[in-house]
């Protein structure tokens, strides 16, 4: 089992390029191998185990799929299988991705159940409720979902959930509606950039989606789609993820190939906290010259602030000059990094939905456990800041979302070591 061994006291300095957003990058491959017609290209793919365990979805199901660097080159599927089965989907949530596509492209799908995980439950009701809209027939057992339709209808639909809008349930619905007949309306449709990234690609393979980047998005269903090339968007929550390093540790970073426009709510949370960020047109500069400051941070869908950014920013706010309060309100169990922020010497008391963090002067290392890819991020930028040692278990949780992390850090003046242990 590999683990991370973080020496702290390390002031990150110099810059850090920002990979493909994973967010972006595994419905768009799914796009790509089910509903076109054409091969197509993608690049500015990050190298993720997330990116390979979706590659081995869609090769089950019949993709042909090359990587070179960062580009897949992904060929039609000639003889599309319609059923993914639990040994594969159970790896990753994101393979339900594939449910709204095969039932638009075959007429029919069996995708097993996704698996929770450690964030809370992860229903899909939204997903079968928006197939279900288009006249699909859903049902689910034996833990798979079965699906069929002889042709998808075009209808107007709300799918916004009792947390807001669903970014999986726009993905699969979305898909699913470009090769419906007639026009789909979805209501209450994810903002994220990661979804707008979609959509483009999707009309780049001749779909015809107006609206993007807003909550009502218009799908006036086509025949067929192509095969195109697209460059996928740059990893919003990966670069946040290295903006709360730099600051941790008091660093001089520049995180390189984001926009502020793909994160407005990191970036005012971190100005607000203390955080000076000097913009450029490719990207952005991090430093952090006086004391952190106690802020209030509620988690919300885009452009609120980032439920993947909540165990980073409560990182952050561990060091911070007074009482901080996170309000976490997307997922319904995501604070299990705190009981790890706090074995290192930190004082926070979650309380439900919100979490209060008292700040401390210092931290200190100590073994913790990553419990999600964004939990273990916070636990590497925490042992960086923190005095001594810091071994960081689970660590494939972390390979799940980002390209190398200890490489990425030690080359701006970390000092971190992965272990088989
Ligand atoms: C996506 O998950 C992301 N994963 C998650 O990122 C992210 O936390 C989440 O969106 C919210 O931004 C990928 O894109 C692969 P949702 P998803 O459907 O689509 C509830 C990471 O760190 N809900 O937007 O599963 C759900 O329980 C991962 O990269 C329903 O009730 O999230 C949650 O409370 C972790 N019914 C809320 O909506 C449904 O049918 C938002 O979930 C679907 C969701």
């Amino acid at each position: 089992m590999e683990k991370l061994i973080v020496k702290g006291g390390t002031k990150l300095e110099g810059t850090i390029p920002v990979s493909g957003c994973k967010n972006a990058v595994l419905p768009i491959a799914v796009a790509a191998a089910i509903l076109g017609d054409g091969g197509s290209v993608l690049h500015n793919v990050p190298n993720l185990t997330d990116v390979t365990t979706l590659r081995a979805v869609l090769e089950g199901l019949g993709a042909t799929i090359k990587r070179k660097n960062s580009t897949l080159y992904i060929e039609p599927i000639n003889h599309l299988e319609y059923e993914a089965p639990y040994e594969l989907v159970r790896k990753m949530r994101a393979s339900i991705y594939v449910l709204g596509p095969l039932v638009a492209k075959l007429g029919k799908a069996k995708v097993s159940f996704p698996g929770g995980c450690a964030i809370g439950p992860r229903p899909i009701d939204l997903h079968i409720r928006g197939l279900e809209h288009l006249g699909a027939e859903v049902m689910v057992e034996k833990g798979y979902i079965y699906a069929q339709a002889e042709s998808l209808i075009g209808t107007e639909m709300n799918l916004i959930g009792q947390h807001g809008p669903s970014v999986g349930a726009t993905a699969n619905v979305m898909m699913a509606a470009t090769l419906a007949q007639g026009t789909t309306v979805i209501r209450g449709a994810a903002r994220e950039p990661h979804i707008s990234d979609l959509a483009h690609f999707l009309n780049a393979m001749g779909a015809d989606i107006e609206g993007i980047g807003t909550s009502v998005l218009t799908v006036h269903g086509v025949k067929q789609l192509r095969g195109t090339e697209h460059t996928v968007i740059s990893d919003d929550i990966e670069a946040g993820t290295f903006m709360v390093a730099s600051a941790i540790t008091r660093g001089d970073v520049y995180v390189k190939g984001i926009t502020p426009q793909q994160i407005p709510a990191i970036s005012e949370k971190l100005v607000a906290a203390g955080v000076e960020l000097d913009w450029d047109a490719n990207g952005v500069r991090v430093t952090t010259p006086h004391e952190l400051q106690p802020i209030n941070v509620t988690t919300a869908p885009f452009p609120g602030f980032p439920t993947d950014m909540q165990a980073q920013i409560m990182g952050l706010l561990c060091l911070a000059a007074g009482t901080s309060v996170i309000t976490e309100n997307v997922h319904t169990d995501r604070f299990i990094h705190a009981a790890e922020l706090n074995r290192m010497g930190a004082n926070i008391v979650p309380d439900g939905s919100k979490a209060i963090i008292n700040g401390v002067p210092k931290l200190s290392g100590a073994p913790v456990m990553a419990s999600d890819l964004r939990a273990g991020a916070v636990l590497v930028a925490a042992g960086m800041a923190a005095a001594g040692e810091t071994v960081v278990s689970r660590v494939y949780h972390i390979d799940r979302g980002y390209e190398c992390i200890e490489k990425k850090l030690n080359n701006v003046g970390a000092n971190i070591t992965r272990v088989n242990a």
